[in-house]
């Protein structure tokens, strides 16, 4: 099991998470992705950690098909609910997914805030690399080095401490999974995307933070004390969302 953050694959957990980025959100990072990915109408696509479907729901009447893939059945049952007929669901984890025998092959591949769950990132990066036709895109995102770095300053700051170096997920995202790409495909793009969040009181940083996978309850009553000395003085608080996309064509 990966030590990612508390949301591995807790269903209620991502669409409250969901739900607060949604209500601050200035930006539409879903949307940036699916340029990026660049699917048309005879591409079918394989969708990797689709959770409750953010980017399947969205990009299901541009394509011919997706197969959307993740660990949580809870998530697919709701993309079951809502989507139309060219969207398949399949429940497994991607560790358990790479070796299994696979007869279908896909013009794109999708994963968004997904691909750093699995234990074998590399082996999973070959397998989608053989998954893909050839001429094949994979887009995938998750967070740069620099996201949400005021809100980070504040919860550290907290705890007399800097703000630590890469996560995992930013280590995968800046380092690993570009060089990884570069051995495999034939070109690769990285790409950012910055999604600034307003938060207007203190009830609203709160709220948003103790959806995120910084929250310590041991902490809330002195974040929300900094919260609150915050809009004592501004009308503002601040902190964007800094993604990184990769975009990996594999040779024609
Ligand atoms: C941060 S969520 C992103 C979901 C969706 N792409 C979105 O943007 O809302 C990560 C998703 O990956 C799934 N996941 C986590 N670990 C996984 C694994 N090992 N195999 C397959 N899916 C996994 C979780 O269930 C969750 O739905």
């Amino acid at each position: 099991m990966s030590q990612i953050g508390r949301f591995d694959t807790d269903t209620a957990a991502l669409q409250a998470r969901n739900a607060a980025h949604a209500r601050y959100s200035t930006g539409d990072m879903t949307g940036w992705a699916l340029e990026l990915l660049g699917a048309g109408p005879g591409d079918r696509v394989l969708e990797l950690g689709a959770g409750t479907g953010q980017q399947t729901l969205r990009l299901a009447p541009h394509v011919r098909s997706i197969l959307a893939v993740d660990a949580a059945q809870a998530s697919l049952d709701v993309i079951a609910a809502g989507a139309p007929g060219n969207v398949r669901t399949l429940c497994g984890r991607f560790d358990d997914l790479v070796d299994r025998p696979c007869d279908e092959r896909f013009e794109r591949v999708l994963a968004c805030y997904a691909l750093y769950y699995a234990d074998d990132q590399e082996r999973l990066i070959d397998r989608i690399h053989e998954l893909l036709v050839p001429g094949g895109v994979l887009f995938f995102c998750g967070p740069s080095r620099r996201n949400n770095r005021e809100l980070r300053e504040l919860h550290h700051g907290l705890l007399g401490e800097p703000v630590p170096g890469a996560t995992p997920a930013q280590a995968f995202m800046e380092d690993d999974a570009p060089r990884w790409c570069e051995a495999r495909f034939a070109t690769v793009e990285r790409h950012e995307f910055t999604d600034e969040m307003r938060f207007d009181s203190a009830d609203a940083l709160v709220g948003y933070w103790s959806s995120y996978n910084l929250y310590d309850p041991a902490l809330e009553t002195r974040f929300r004390a900094a919260a609150e000395a915050h809009f004592a003085q501004h009308d503002v608080f601040v902190s964007a969302k800094r993604v990184v996309g990769i975009r990996a064509v594999k040779a024609a």
